[in-house]
């Protein structure tokens, strides 16, 4: 019981409903007819009383204030003992901006990640003498809260959307994009909000794995294509979809993980409508469909 997450945000960046978007899924969050969704966060404890914060999405100050576990203890004092950003993409790192009062966590991310982090001066309103920037290299185990050790791995991924060039290589391997292994007491669970690829290294990796939150983005490659909302496909933005020869659905088949569990949704992905035949499928296919204030012991 000591060792558990919470998915703080289940969707992907613009959440649900997205601000200015008027697709079907939208419209029904705003109408209160399916579940609302933040963007892209996951609070994890190894000990049950303090926690690191996976991903800091602009919505980190609703999320906080509605997880107990989460609210300060003294004056100013909180169990959060760090934050991990497993890419510099704006959905993952603009709540940064928000936990700027001088309040003390640890910052972790790789080498690559910290120098995009350190590029931007406005993070500098996050003072490094209060939140010191920790590097983290990859495959090396690192303490992020006491009891809780990450590891973190790449996986195929791209550069933010801000930084891209004129050519985009979308399944980089390196330190852009990466998965985190959590372990506390034994027991050893798995974070991937962003994957282009389940490649061999990574599909040996996660084989036999008790507990793994997933890339969710988008059901199908052109979802959003399909729907008229711009002409950028899954495999261009860096994620996996979930059905189709090359989905997830089909890639996790047979890897014989206890509990698989999708996170960073895409506003236009049929799944977050409770009732939907995708849904249906993605659960009979033994996938839960993540949801903000889900929480997992692990
Ligand atoms: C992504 O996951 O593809 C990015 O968060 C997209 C974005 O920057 O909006
Ligand atoms: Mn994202
Ligand atoms: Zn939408």
């Amino acid at each position: 019981m000591t060792f558990r997450a919470m998915i703080l945000g289940a969707a992907a960046g613009g959440g649900l409903p997205q601000w200015n978007c008027g697709c079907e899924n939208c419209n029904l969050a705003r109408a209160g007819q399916i579940p609302a969704q933040t963007q892209s966060s996951l609070a994890v404890t190894g000990n049950g009383i303090d926690w690191a914060i996976l991903n800091a999405s602009p919505d980190i100050r609703a999320q906080m204030a509605a997880a107990p576990p989460l609210h300060p203890t003294d004056l100013r004092a909180l169990s959060l003992s760090s934050v991990l950003v497993t890419n510099g993409d704006i959905d993952h790192v603009a709540g940064l901006l928000t936990l700027r009062e001088m309040q003390p966590f640890t910052l972790f991310a790789t080498r690559g990640i910290h120098e995009v982090i350190d590029e931007n001066p406005i993070f500098n309103a996050v003072n490094r003498e209060v939140v010191p920037r920790r590097t983290v290299t990859l495959d090396a185990p690192t303490e992020i809260a006491p009891g809780l050790t990450a590891t973190l791995f790449a996986v195929p991924g791209k550069v933010p959307l801000y930084l891209e060039g004129d050519e985009v290589q979308t399944d980089l391997i390196g330190e852009q994009t990466v998965g985190v292994e959590l372990r506390a007491g034994g027991q050893t669970a798995y974070y991937i909000p962003g994957c282009a690829l389940l490649n061999d290294d990574l599909r040996a990796r996660l084989k036999g794995a008790s507990t793994l939150f997933f890339d969710g983005t988008l059901w199908a490659d052109d979802e959003m294509v399909q729907q008229g909302l711009g002409q950028k496909t899954g495999k261009r933005m860096g994620h996996m979809s979930m059905s189709g020869p090359d989905g997830s659905l089909a890639a996790f088949e047979g890897l014989d993980i206890g509990r698989k569990v999708y996170v960073h949704m895409n506003n236009t992905n049929p799944v977050l409508r409770p009732a939907s035949p995708e849904r249906a499928e993605a659960e009979a296919r033994g996938w839960i469909i993540g949801q903000d204030g889900m929480e997992i012991t692990l």
